[in-house]
């Protein structure tokens, strides 16, 4: 809970006071020794400390690992002499039952506000409910709920003063995607054929970043009269490795045919470019790569020719705002239902620029 602490803000002085140009006592003058010795005392200082409690879906997360980062360093900019943020992070390890034990000791704890990373969005309302019914504030960030429409009017957000989301616009990272394959002379279309053939490396499923990034990236594709077909279509949570054996799988059994890989994530998209790169294709040349995040590795890879492009995921835009909300929550301001932070496209012309 918020802390008080007093501090005396001057240490007391033991100088008398001399009147400025006050000439130096007669030397006869008997020493005061009863004179006042200290200035009178400073109003204490009020130090106010909050509690704060952030979950993260998963520290084994390139992504989200600059982003929780960025979210600690952020608050400590934010601390003055008088207001002090207590940040406990936790690892839900990718374990919703983990997670949700989280949640219950953030509130037992007392937590002023809890920025929360869903391990499922899927399980976000009976989260949400416990924390509201603690009277603590929520700020959600990274995995967004969807309304049962599959928008943004999520009833645990838009009917609760006290939560809001913060993220990026997945559909936006999608269409870039597909822009920046669009943005190639040949469009994607290597061999000229008159068909892009691709693979998609999926996230995670259930999360909505990689549902709209598979159809956004491709219906970009189709919007712009682009024929196309999938080869592979698979899963990989996120995870370079995965990203790896995939890419590795698919090239494999299709070799030539494919001529993008679209990775919903750099992540995924680093395990690609090896895969790529061991079975001696060259990205650019015979075969294009895109991701999304700008990680700094993907950048390199983007620097070096190794792929072809990604979608800056704004980690420092989104912990910024998310800690921008925990702070106002924690004023007592009034939050928005939303927080949107934009994707960027990122390509080697960018990379050089920026
Ligand atoms: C996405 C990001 C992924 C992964 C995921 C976790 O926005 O692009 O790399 O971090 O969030 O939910």
């Amino acid at each position: 809970m918020k802390k008080l602490i007093s501090l005396l803000l001057v240490l007391a002085m033991a100088l008398a006071l001399v009147a400025c140009g006050a000439s130096e006592p007669a030397a006869t003058e008997a020493p005061k020794a009863d004179a006042p010795a200290a200035a009178p005392e400073a109003p204490a200082a009020e130090v106010t400390t909050y509690d704060v409690g952030v979950a993260i879906y998963q520290y084994n997360d390139n992504f989200m690992t600059l982003y929780r980062q960025e979210i600690e360093a952020y608050f400590k900019t934010l601390e003055t002499d008088t207001v002090k943020y207590n940040v406990t992070m936790v690892d839900s390890k990718n374990d919703m039952a983990e997670q949700t034990n989280q949640i219950d000791t953030f509130i037992t704890q007392g937590m002023d506000v809890i920025i929360l990373n869903l391990v499922q969005t899927s399980s976000a309302e009976v989260l949400i409910d416990k924390v509201v019914a603690a009277g603590i504030p929520c700020i959600l960030i990274n995995r967004e709920p969807l309304g049962d429409n599959g928008d943004e009017s999520y009833p645990g957000i838009i009917n609760n003063p006290t939560v809001c989301y913060v993220g990026a616009d997945a559909r936006q990272s999608g269409t870039m995607q597909g822009n920046l394959i669009l943005a190639l002379d040949n469009k994607g279309d290597l061999n000229g054929d008159g068909v892009v053939k691709y693979i998609m490396v999926i996230g995670d499923p259930e999360n909505p970043d990689a549902q709209y990034r598979t159809e956004k990236s491709i219906q970009a594709m189709t919007d712009a009269g682009v024929a196309v077909e999938c080869l592979v279509e698979n899963v990989g949570n996120w995870d370079q490795t995965k990203g790896q054996e995939i890419t590795a799988a698919a090239l494999a059994q299709f070799g030539d045919e494919i001529e993008v890989v679209f990775c919903n994530n750099d992540g995924m998209a680093l395990g690609a470019a090896a895969s790529i790169e061991a079975a001696g294709r060259v990205v650019g040349e015979d075969i294009y790569l895109v991701g999304v995040d700008a990680i700094p590795e993907a950048i390199e890879l983007i620097k070096n020719g190794a792929m072809t492009g990604t979608v800056l995921n704004d980690h420092i835009g989104q912990s910024h705002a998310a800690v921008d909300a925990a702070v106002a929550a924690l004023n007592g301001e009034e939050l928005q239902n939303y927080y949107w932070v934009d994707y960027v496209m990122v390509d080697a012309a960018y990379v050089a620029a920026n």
